[in-house]
């Protein structure tokens, strides 16, 4: 398909100022962009839209900045990565944006949109290459007639004015909280319907005509459960993707072609030692380049975050070893080695470092941390090679052909294998894997992690884990009750079946003071108490008595796990959302750990 080159001369930096200009302008205040883990209440692991840090004044609380603002804010979505390597998906993305809380609707966004976009001070865009969606009503919210008609007021004809239903035109950042019907732009690239003819319009037809280019969501209700109530102020919430935008104004095909993926793309094809021309015939290989672009420019900037995501079994550091170890595998399909691919970081740092200055100052770090999350990948690697080939050997003693779902799962999950990966390395034995029983092994696991509060998805965060995790915070609390606030935590072991916990003690504990704390523990279970998490300063975090190795750090900020009002710990989780999970708790045993360390062993029971 021949994209309609129209502005080949722009590139990032040229687009935020122009942005940013044109809304100041318009009494705008700009506001910098916020770290890509969200303040808040943890229902969201990174920052995935412009308004994410602005949530508490969509819900009413006045902005020290004003009601008119604007800005550039670096966004994470990774529930499409599978997607990535196509046109236009990527983890990593920047979204300007601008915002009115309480002050102007409709009118003026829309207004301003599209002069922002036809001006020919700003983008120049020929408003015939604009095609909108608008809310088309639901039982909750009537279709968005208003929207429609400013869209004709400014010339556009009814044809390029689509309505479409909560699917498409209804914005939400997560399952509560501020939300409201959309009205989203779209550039279409070509000028010219495909075969689906008539049909091919903006939401209704996939053939990559039309490209997303802003979304002005009218946040006027606020979700809680199944409730949707009007917020108390009318804000508009816009963003605008900024490499989509310049994928679509530039010409190119993909937003990989764009200015801010050009040195990223020029270094991969100097590593793995092929022209641009020789990756593009190959589907496979440019989809790896694709990959490998995306997956270091995101790690590079969760590493390089003010509040530095670090690779973990857990939350935002789970995402970031998934993305690092997923590019690591697609090493081999380019031709280049993991050490090459991580040393791309550089590139990023360079281009991006003037705008997200963390990313310059924390270098080294991205680069060393980077280097180890590889080395450990590629000792696990090696660890799933060797268990897959066990796997194998006994499956053929066996007279078997299928590789069952269990094992590939398990292969997934904690050896870090995709599935495709597992495929085609059996399949050269010239066996096969049960496709419906890893997925069927999946789903299992998607529902058990689903109902922790952990939403990171690891093997060893199973339900009864996570319940012994937080079993381990109140013996802690318990003990310091009974012994006294010199006890202190010095180990801890977890496993499905039982716990061990090990603290400071002197001597041994009578069978009073046991029995004491195993009552007070089981006090705190049937008194159902909240377990909350939040991410803040460690010096608060400390002032509200927070106890506990604080391991769990991301930048200058810390995860503290809150039980009730009995405990504060450092901790980076996952632990259950109520105490009452916990069921009968049991000490079995109090014995000598070492010179002044005593342990317990306790169960967990229905
Ligand atoms: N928050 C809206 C979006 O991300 C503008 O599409």
């Amino acid at each position: 398909m021949l994209a309609r080159a129209f502005r080949p001369e722009l590139d990032a930096k040229r687009l935020r100022s122009m942005y940013l200009d044109f809304f100041k302008a318009r009494a705008h205040a700009v506001i910098p962009s916020a770290s890509l883990i969200p303040d808040g209440d943890g229902s969201v692991l990174f920052t995935t839209a412009g308004m994410h840090p602005l949530v508490p004044y969509l819900m009413g609380r006045e902005h020290p900045a004003g009601s008119r603002l604007t800005g550039v804010q670096k966004c994470v979505r990774t529930n499409d990565i599978e997607e990535v390597g196509d046109l236009t998906h990527l983890t990593f993305f920047e979204m300007l944006g601008n915002w009115s809380l309480g002050d102007y609707y409709k009118a003026d966004s829309i207004r301003w949109s599209f002069e922002f976009l036809t001006g020919s001070e700003t983008l120049g865009i020929s408003p015939d290459s604009l095609w909108v969606t608008v809310f088309d009503g639901n039982t909750d919210v009537p279709r968005d007639e208003e929207s429609a008609s400013i869209w004709r007021s400014l010339g556009l004809p009814p044809e390029r004015i689509i309505f479409l239903g909560e699917e498409d035109n209804w914005w939400a950042a997560g399952p509560e909280g501020p939300c409201g019907p959309d009205t989203e732009i779209f550039y279409d690239m070509t000028g010219q319907a495909c075969e689906a003819g008539p049909e091919c319009s903006p939401g209704r037809c996939g053939c990559g005509r039309f490209f997303e280019i802003w979304n002005n969501v009218f946040m006027s209700y606020d979700r809680r459960g199944a409730s949707l109530t009007p917020l108390p102020r009318r804000n508009v919430d816009t963003g605008m993707g900024l490499e989509r935008t310049l994928a679509a104004l530039t010409g190119v095909q993909s937003v990989y072609e764009t200015a801010s993926f050009k040195p990223i793309m020029a270094e991969l094809q100097r590593l793995s030692g092929r022209s641009a021309d020789e990756i593009a015939a190959d589907a496979n290989r440019l989809k790896a380049a694709r990959v490998l672009a995306d997956h270091i420019r995101t790690a590079t900037f969760m590493l390089g975050d003010e509040r530095g995501i670090r690779p973990s079994n857990q939350g935002q550091g789970y995402v970031l070893r998934r993305l690092i170890r997923r590019g690591v595998r697609y090493c081999e399909q380019l031709g280049l080695s993991p050490e090459q691919w991580v040393g791309v970081s550089d590139i990023v740092v360079r281009e991006y470092g003037e705008v997200y200055p963390s990313l310059a100052a924390q270098a080294d770090v991205i680069r060393s941390e980077l280097l180890s999350e590889k080395d450990r990948f590629e000792a696990t690697l090696a660890r799933g090679v060797k268990l897959l080939e066990r796997e194998l050997e006994r499956l053929r003693q066996e007279g078997g052909e299928l590789l069952p779902g269990q094992t590939a799962f398990r292969l997934y999950d904690t050896y870090g294998f995709p599935f495709e990966f597992t495929q085609e390395l059996v399949a050269e034995q010239g066996l096969t894997v049960d496709e419906n029983g890893f997925a069927k092994a999946a789903i299992e696991h998607q529902e058990r992690s689903r109902s922790e509060a952990a939403k990171s998805g690891l093997a060893d965060d199973s339900v009864e884990s996570t319940r012994y995790h937080t079993a381990t915070h109140l013996l802690h609390a318990a003990l310091r009750r009974v012994l006294g606030e010199h006890v202190e935590q010095k180990g801890s072991n977890i496993n499905r079946e039982r716990m061990r916990f090990d603290f400071s003690l002197d001597r041994p504990m009578t069978p009073l003071e046991l029995q004491e704390a195993q009552s007070q523990v089981q006090a705190w279970i049937d008194a159902d108490l909240p377990v909350r998490q939040r991410v803040l300063p460690h010096a608060e975090a400390r002032s509200l008595g927070a106890i506990g190795l604080f391991n769990d750090r991301y930048g200058d900020e810390v995860s503290i796990y809150e039980i009730g009002d009995v405990s504060v710990e450092f901790c980076g989780g996952p632990h259950v959302e109520r105490t009452s999970e916990l069921g009968r708790f049991q000490i079995k045993k109090e014995q000598s750990s070492s010179a002044g360390v005593r342990r317990i062993r306790a169960h967990l029971t229905p």
